[in-house]
């Protein structure tokens, strides 16, 4: 039987500058997604890459005097090479200068030329050119851009239109008669509203700059950096080459993850282009919040935080960032990040509550059973609290994955976690080992407390998946006991299985210490 196929997307980003954590952030959440797909036994495809065309790309590679070719190239092996470190599951990478990416873009422009969807005409108006976005005098607030606040530049030149006016009815009923096609809720009522003032054809290309895909029916023209930009979604897999049989399979896409800055072309501009190709439409956009750094901006720059990802991952490592990234901000909004927000949460949540849970059942373990548990376990009724727990905790946690609430199937993750370590209080193993007769029930309470080991490892695989294997490793669970299907079982582990303490999953870090070190790398 052929596998249910799963299409998830992060936005391909802007190489005019490096990665940074707000990067990060989008791209830890579209694994994690990929990543419980694969576990729950999907063919998944995750895409993400690189959007290297456009003017404020031309623009920077000219102040660097590079051509824009060398500019990105080697800002994109720096993304590249950050997904690497942070063990991204990306199945594809895209580079919008990639040839086929190119050559497709060229057909799809030309088709919807053809089909009469695309017109010549003159454009005059405002650019702003950070956002590669064109507003109208009435859309300006005090004269800068209604969308970042900075400067935009009137523009004059010939130019093709999309006819984007014309889907403003079918974009509205599209959000009234499928709610989850844009989520957030809240994104949906700004998106309406924007609709509901008034949408204009959408200027797509232009003259005044080279840095484009030409337009190959009239080389003057490049491509306006949004068209070329979405059409990666589905040039990714092949649309309109010889080969479009990935098209076929994973069209449309499940899941577009994307800032909320660009729900915008992704809820309106988007669904447009795709109806005018006669194409399906993705089944969500998913408008996730802002992490703000130190000055209260999107932007990276920090005033007091170290947010640069490839230092906190190599002081924390990555599994520690990524709990952290998707435990502490809830997906659909915006939060401040702080270095002490996630020392803290590495000191409780890892080195405390999982952490601890792990030390103190092997160390039991090897202590009064040698490292192994005999065979005979004596259950009890005050066990069942426990058990039931843990056994219902997927069906929660499938429930808040699906709703993309990464925060909330974590914090429940970590309910069965602290109710284990206070089973280990009121069961006190310690007490029990005092007397031979009660062997038996202390064998149960460290069965108990292994199983619950197992289930959770099961469950933080997608977000933590080199901590999986050392917890797994240390409670002898081989991967058949580690499968998606036994992760709402009891009893998956076999008895005479070897356990093996190892080292800390995650050191208590020293707070005061660590902050005052950190400030070497702010400036
Ligand atoms: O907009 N917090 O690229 P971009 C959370 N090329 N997410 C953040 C963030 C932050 N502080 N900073 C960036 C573009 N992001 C276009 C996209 S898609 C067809 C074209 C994430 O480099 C977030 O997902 O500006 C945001 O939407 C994306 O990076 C923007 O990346």
């Amino acid at each position: 039987m052929n596998k249910k196929t799963f299409y998830i997307t992060t936005p391909i980003y802007y190489p005019s500058g490096n990665p940074h954590l707000g990067h990060s952030y989008c791209t830890v959440a579209a694994d994690v997604i990929a990543r419980y797909k694969r576990l729950a036994g999907y063919d998944v495809m995750f895409l993400t890459g690189t959007d290297e065309h456009g003017q404020k790309i031309e623009l920077n590679a000219q102040k660097e005097n590079l051509q824009p070719k060398e500019y990105v190239d080697k800002l994109v092996d720096e993304f590249r090479q950050l997904w690497d470190i942070m063990d991204i599951s990306n199945d594809r990478y895209i580079r919008t200068t990639d040839d086929y990416h190119v050559k497709a873009v060229q057909k799809i422009f030309k088709k919807l030329y053809e089909k009469g969807e695309i017109y010549k005409g003159k454009y005059e108006g405002w650019y702003c050119t950070p956002c590669e976005s064109f507003w109208t005098q009435a859309q300006l607030v005090d004269e800068k851009c209604p969308d970042c606040g900075r400067e935009v530049k009137l523009t004059r030149e010939e130019a093709y239109f999309f006819k984007l006016a014309k889907y403003a009815d079918r974009i509205l009923k599209l959000y009234d008669e499928n709610p989850e096609f844009l989520e957030p809720e809240s994104r949906r009522h700004e998106m309406a509203n924007f609709i509901k003032s008034g949408l204009n054809d959408l200027c797509v290309s232009r003259t005044s700059f080279s840095w484009g895909i030409p337009v190959d029916f009239d080389q003057k023209h490049v491509v306006y950096v949004w068209l070329d930009a979405l059409t990666n979604y589905i040039t990714a897999l092949g649309y309109s080459s010889d080969d479009d049989s990935d098209f076929k399979k994973y069209w449309p896409a499940n899941v577009h993850f994307v800032g909320k800055e660009i729900v915008r072309f992704h809820a309106i501009i988007w669904p447009a282009i795709l109806m005018a190709l006669d194409l399906p439409l993705p089944h969500k956009i998913f408008g996730h919040g802002w992490l703000l750094f130190g000055d209260g901006t999107k932007m990276s720059k920090s005033k007091g935080n170290v947010v640069d990802p490839q230092i906190l991952c190599d002081r924390y490592g990555v599994d520690a960032i990524k709990y952290f990234l998707m435990r502490e901000i809830p997906f659909g909004s915006d939060s401040v990040f702080t270095n002490e927000a996630l020392i803290k949460r590495i000191n409780f949540d890892l080195a405390n509550d999982l952490g601890n849970l792990l030390s103190r059942t092997t160390s039991m373990i090897e202590k009064y059973f040698d490292g192994i548990l005999p065979e005979t376990i004596e259950k009890n009724a005050e066990d069942n609290d426990l058990i039931d727990m843990a056994v219902s905790l997927r069906e929660k946690y499938i429930g808040y994955m699906e709703k993309f609430q990464f925060s909330n199937a974590l914090a429940k993750v970590w309910k069965l976690i602290s109710k284990a370590n206070k089973y280990i209080e009121e069961t006190a193993p310690w007490a029990l080992s005092r007397d031979q007769k009660q062997n038996n029930r202390l064998a149960c309470i460290l069965y108990n407390l292994c199983e619950v080991l197992r289930i959770v490892t099961i469950l933080i695989t997608p977000f933590m998946p080199n901590t999986s294997p050392i917890i797994a490793d240390q409670i002898g669970a081989t991967d058949e006991v580690l499968s998606w299907e036994l992760a709402n079982k009891w009893g998956g582990l076999s008895l005479t299985t070897k356990i093996k303490k190892g080292k800390a999953l995650f050191p208590r870090i020293d707070m005061q210490k660590e902050l005052e070190e950190l400030n070497r790398f702010v400036n």
